[in-house]
Order: C-alpha cells, then sequence, then structure tokens
C-alpha cells in the first residue's frame, strides 16, 4: 500500500480517529494542542525528543529471527539505546539462527535440555584469536591485535610475549601464563589447547598471544586445527615476524640490490629439540640472506657443520636480541666467531648470515 505525502499546516481534524500519533514538528505550539487533545482523547503521543510528555517510545531493534533484541533507553537517548543494541548485536554469533531452529523443533517434541543448551550457547559465542604480537614493541602491534588485547575476556601468554605489551592488556582480562621460562611449569601444546578450549566453553573470549607472526615458527596451525576441529570460532591475526623485521631494527636489510637477493628463515630448532642444518649449504651462496630463529644455543654446531661444508668463514654474521624492545642488542661478527657471539647474547635472538650484515659498515660511515 504507497503512502500520500500532504505538506499543510497541522489541524486537530488531522488526527480524528487516530491513536497513536508521532509529533516530530518541533513545534511547540502543535505539540501544546495534541497535550491538550490527548486530555480528552484516547491517544497515545510520542513527541520526538521530548521524552517526559510521551506515553511510549521506540526501541532500538534488531532482528536476527527469530531473536530479537529490543533496547529502550526510555526516551532519554536514542543514540545510547542504538549503541547498546548494536553492542549486544556482536555478541549473537553467525549460527545462532540454525541453533535456535533446532532448539525449536525439540521443543516442539517436548524436549528441553537447559545445561546442555546454556554450553553450546557459550561455546557459539565465545571466539578464539590466535594474536600474532609482533617483535615486543606494543607500537609495532596490528590495530586488530591491539582491539582483540583490549577487548577479549581471557589471554594466554608465554615467555616470548614482552612485558611491554603485557602491560597494555587491561587489568580484568584473565592472564594465563603458559611457560617456557625459568622456574614455570612448560605447558605442552595439547595443554595449551586444552586450556583455550576450556575458556571458550565458559564463554569467554579468549587471545593466545603469539610472538611474531603466528605462522611462522609458532604453532599457530597446530592451535587453529586443534580450535577448528573443536568447532570453535577462530582468528588468525598477523603480525611483524622476527624473522623478516628483526634484522630491520639492526638497520640490517635482508634483500639489497648489491648484497642479497634472496632471504631465507629458518628454524634451528625442530619438534623433540632435534637440530636442523640442512639449510647450511645455502650460505655457499654470496648473494642470499639466511635469518636463524631459534639457533642460539645451537651455535656452535652451525659453524661446524660450516666449516666441515668448506664455507667462508669469513661470512658476516649478526645476533639481533630483543629485537624492537626497550633492551634490543646487536653482535656484529663472522660466521668464524659465531659461537662465541651467542655465548653472550640475550635471548630472545635471530641470527642473520650473509653479506647483507656489511651494510651496517656502510651506514656507518655516514
Ligand atoms: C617460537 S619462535 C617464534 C617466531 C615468531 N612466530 C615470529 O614470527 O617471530 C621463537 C624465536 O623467534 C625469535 N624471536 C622472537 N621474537 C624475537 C625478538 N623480539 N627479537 C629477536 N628474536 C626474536 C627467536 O629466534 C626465538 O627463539
Amino acid at each position: 500500500m504507497g503512502s500520500i505525502i500532504v505538506v499543510k499546516a497541522f489541524k486537530l481534524k488531522d488526527i480524528e480517529n487516530t491513536f497513536i500519533i508521532i509529533d516530530a514538528t518541533g513545534n511547540q505550539k502543535v505539540t501544546d494542542k495534541l497535550l491538550k487533545y490527548k486530555n480528552k482523547h484516547a491517544i497515545l503521543l510520542n513527541v520526538v525528543d521530548v521524552p517526559e510528555v510521551c506515553d511510549f517510545y521506540f526501541m532500538a531493534l534488531t532482528k536476527n529471527e527469530p531473536l530479537q533484541i529490543a533496547v529502550s533507553s526510555s526516551g532519554a537517548s536514542p543514540t545510547v539505546a542504538k549503541y547498546v543494541r548494536d553492542k549486544c548485536q556482536e555478541l549473537i554469533p553467525e549460527n545462532m539462527e540454525t541453533f535456535l531452529e533446532e532448539l525449536q523443533s525439540k521443543r516442539n517434541n517436548g524436549i528441553i535440555e537447559v545445561e546442555e543448551t546454556l554450553e553450546v550457547t557459550r561455546t557459539i559465542s565465545s571466539k578464539a584469536y590466535l594474536v600474532g604480537c609482533g617483535l615486543g614493541d606494543p607500537e609495532l602491534l596490528t590495530i586488530r591485535a591491539y582491539n582483540i588485547i583490549k577487548n577479549v575476556d581471557v589471554v594466554l601468554h608465554d615467555h616470548l610475549i614482552s612485558d611491554e605489551i603485557m602491560s597494555i592488556v587491561p587489568k580484568n582480562v584473565k592472564k594465563i601464563f603458559v611457560g617456557k621460562e625459568k622456574g614455570f611449569h612448560t605447558q605442552s601444546q595439547e595443554e595449551i589447547n586444552r586450556l583455550i578450549y576450556k575458556q571458550i566453553k565458559k564463554g569467554h573470549s579468549v587471545a593466545r598471544l603469539k610472538s611474531g607472526d603466528p605462522f611462522i615458527f609458532g604453532r599457530g596451525a597446530e592451535e587453529l586445527l586443534y580450535l577448528t576441529q573443536k568447532s570453535i570460532k577462530t582468528e588468525v591475526v598477523p603480525g611483524i615476524s622476527s624473522s623478516v623485521s628483526g634484522p630491520l631494527m639492526a638497520n640490517i636489510p635482508i634483500t639489497t640490490r648489491d648484497y642479497s637477493n634472496a632471504f631465507t628463515v629458518v628454524t634451528a630448532h625442530l619438534k623433540g629439540n632435534a637440530i636442523n642444518l640442512e639449510w647450511v649449504p645455502m650460505l655457499k651462496s654470496g648473494n642470499h640472506t639466511v635469518i636463524v630463529l631459534m639457533g642460539l644455543t645451537k651455535a656452535k654446531e652451525i659453524m661446524e657443520e660450516a666449516k666441515a661444508l668448506n664455507i667462508n668463514m669469513s661470512l658476516p654474521c649478526a645476533i639481533i636480541s630483543n629485537a624492537s624492545r626497550k633492551n634490543q642488542s646487536v653482535k656484529i661478527g663472522t660466521l668464524a666467531n659465531l659461537h662465541t657471539l651467542a655465548l653472550s647474547a640475550k635471548r630472545p635472538a635471530i641470527i642473520v648470515l650473509g653479506n647483507v650484515v656489511n651494510f651496517l659498515h656502510e651506514l656507518e660511515k655516514n
């Protein structure tokens, strides 16, 4: 049915036989007329922005059929009502509709399981985040990572997450340390997975904080797989990796046209504390940079393998510890003294091997 808009001055005759009236004229004379009229007639009146004379208010409404949310500020502020409605809307999981349909059909058959329904509601309303926290300087977090850290209920963190990052986690957020520092019990990956799951089951939003990028030697993939298998909604948030940006923090470019046209990121440490030296032959190539993660305690073996392969031991190297953090330190040397450098280097650290390290000398000249 179409509507007709008539532009004219208001007359009481216009509202004969009308029961609900919305006065949006902003004209005090019109409002006074209506209020007088109301005394003698059974009508419901809403005067926009004058809540004290209203007989009813509009709700900020959202419909996620069959679920509906209505929020009212009793006329005080539709803006606040809308804001609260939108916040509530964010809490509704995407699959709520399907879940409610299932519950409806169970109910039709007389099946009502309160505890189970609550548990599933909590689980589907929660979300897990695998958050890349970059190098340690909070200013190098992505905006997404920052917002998640500020808004979740629980964070799980380990020794690689810097104190600076932890200091931005709000006080009311539950912090669970999952280990690897001397004096703390180290949680196995399975234990960490189960801990995340346990918090999700309680209806919490959970951020597992990961150093650097979650998918670069960070076991983020294992956590994502576990949570997905448990049907937990999970978002992975990228982070600045120590592998590519750690050298930058020490002014070492991992590629330059003069020194290096490729780079490789390796870990020296494999599952079960095994050592990885398969990559060492790459050091033969003069125009290639190799960045080694988790290599500090394996420096002696790296050197020995390089010697055995007749690699040029004067290849420049750098060890960058605590990249981006207040206590960042850089040690420069060659493959020949890598072990000595590593002995006094602080953790966490990356090792950069390649002629690009000489770029630092060029910078120093200027
Ligand atoms: C388990 S791996 C995680 C790597 C991480 N996902 C990334 O993308 O940087 C841990 C290793 O990353 C390196 N690392 C992480 N943060 C570092 C930092 N701020 N400075 C130097 N090395 C860092 C160290 O080699 C450390 O042993």
